[in-house]
């Protein structure tokens, strides 16, 4: 039985490893899902396999029973909008439950002393368990603030204690880490040694609290992702401590490439991820057009002067932001386009890597609406074609376009890559409002000489284009 256990482990990790693979391109990011999904099935049956003589099967049936009831409904009925506060409230549960088990392991051992057969845990077992104990409630508490602003349960802007807050955030954790080395050495009763658990779980419960509150809506996403990369290590030491081969693998997958995307998401941001975790950044509105000193004026467009350019121009690029999102505009967006094309005109579609809230966002959308893959360009590819472009039709996008980014030193944003669409003979940006984007910053692509804004949702002022074209 052994034997059948690790063999259906190396099958599992196998299907893991192949199925991240798939999650590298759009056309098999689906597939690479389930693959890794019965993936984790097999290591589940595996690990049920090995636990077979003392498995308690009626709470472990239970267990799937209330998990399934209440992971399911959200996973399969939530917006793609809302995606990023789904992916927080779930990397929190993963990091409660590994606190959950250290705790657990802790009460079985009678605080790391003995287990039942009367054996001592070893030194990595008490370490691994301390480890997952600390960093899973940091994630778990972490992961519920983060989930509260994108939520707007919580105001989206940095709540933080000013210059005190580092200091506090430093206190916190040599106080976790002091409680964890005293239950590590034996240095306190067994009786004692309970408190200094307790201790050591609420600690790092307000360090979580501590580290997320200051952080601005616009740095969550990343947050988020470092949040989820702990959460992979604790589950990892979990593994260790419980010697569950799965656990380690997959939380040891977690933590790589949760680093992995934490860091290509800061860069695409041009910020270091100690910026960001030192937070203060976004989520503040700022009043349009106050950056500038001067009363800055915006010029509006209508649907039918803005199709007439569209119909008229050798190449279109649209640059989809959240605002497509929110206002599900993308088969209205794919409808537009196709009438374009059958005028002649080439469309083709400029995807910022932090477009919307989460990574892949408009590609996901896009070919849902079943826009080509080719006609999708990444920045890098598609920023020196905006000099040649006749229209850059912004959709929702507001930050990803923002010149300051590029030529104001003052700016918040100032470094962050950005689409250069403000080099296109015009440029139609759709939007409801002059409100800020996620950065809460004025964008002075607005007040371009060659931009004129079509102001309402994208979804409806997409269709009234789409019908001015149809007329034309
Ligand atoms: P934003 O800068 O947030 O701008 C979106 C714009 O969409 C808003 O200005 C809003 O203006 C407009 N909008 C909202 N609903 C709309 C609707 N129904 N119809 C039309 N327009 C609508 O979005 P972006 O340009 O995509 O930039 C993404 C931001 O998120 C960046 O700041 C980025 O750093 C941050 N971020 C993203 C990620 C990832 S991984 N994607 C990660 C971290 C941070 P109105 O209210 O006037 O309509």
């Amino acid at each position: 039985m052994d034997n059948l256990v690790d063999f259906l482990y190396v099958i599992a990790f196998a299907l893991f490893i192949y199925g991240l693979m798939g999650l590298t391109g759009p056309r098999t990011a689906v597939r690479g899902n389930w693959i890794a999904a019965l993936g984790m099935v097999i290591a589940v049956v595996a690990t049920l396999i090995s636990i077979r003589d003392t498995a308690n099967w009626l709470l472990i049936v239970a267990g799937l029973v209330v998990g399934a009831v209440l992971g399911v409904p959200p996973a399969r009925f939530t917006k793609m909008t809302a995606m990023p506060q789904l992916v927080a409230a779930f990397n929190g549960v993963g990091g409660g439950t590994v606190a959950l088990i250290a705790w657990a392991e802790f009460i079985e051992t009678k605080g790391f002393t003995h287990f039942e057969n009367g054996e001592s845990p070893t030194a990595h077992i008490v370490t691994a368990s301390l480890f997952a104990a600390l960093i899973g409630s940091v994630s778990f508490w972490g992961s519920l603030i983060a989930f509260g602003k994108l939520q707007e349960i919580l105001p989206g802007r940095p709540i933080s204690l000013g210059k005190l807050q580092q200091p506090v955030n430093l206190l916190l954790l040599l106080g976790a880490i002091t409680s964890a080395a005293v239950i590590g050495i034996g240095a306190t009763s067994s009786g004692a040694s309970m408190w200094w658990m307790i201790g050591l779980l609420l600690l790092a419960a307000v360090l979580g609290l501590m580290v997320v509150l200051p952080i601005g809506g616009a740095d969550m996403p990343v947050v988020i992702s470092l949040l989820n990369a702990l959460t992979g290590l604790s589950a990892a030491a979990a593994g260790l401590a419980l010697n569950n081969t799965a656990m380690i693998v997959a939380g040891m997958i977690v933590g790589a490439s949760g680093t992995i995307l934490t860091n290509l998401m800061a860069k695409a941001m041009n910020r270091s991820i100690l910026a960001i975790m030192a937070g203060g950044f976004g989520g503040g509105a700022t009043a349009p057009g106050a950056s500038g000193g001067e009363q800055k004026q915006a010029k509006a467009t209508s649907a039918a002067d803005a199709a007439i350019q569209m119909a008229y121009a050798n190449q279109v690029i649209v640059v989809p932001g959240y605002g497509m999102a929110v206002a599900q505009a993308q088969h209205a967006v794919k409808e537009m386009a196709a009438l374009l094309e059958a005028k002649g005109v080439e469309v083709k579609y400029a995807i910022h890597p932090v477009a919307g809230r989460m990574p892949g966002h408009m590609n996901v959308l896009l070919a849902e609406a079943e826009v080509s893959y080719d006609a999708m360009k990444e920045m890098d590819d598609v920023n020196g074609e905006f000099v040649r472009t006749d229209v850059a039709l912004v959709i929702g996008a507001n930050d990803v376009t923002n010149p300051a980014a590029r030529e104001d030193a003052s700016s918040p944003i100032y470094g962050m890559p950005v689409l250069n669409v403000d080099q296109a003979e015009s440029v139609i940006v759709l939007k409801r409002s002059m409100n800020s984007g996620f950065a809460g910053i004025d964008n002075p692509l607005f007040y371009a000489d060659n931009t004129s804004m079509l102001f309402g949702d994208a979804k409806k002022s997409v269709g009234e284009v789409t019908e001015e074209l149809k007329a034309l």
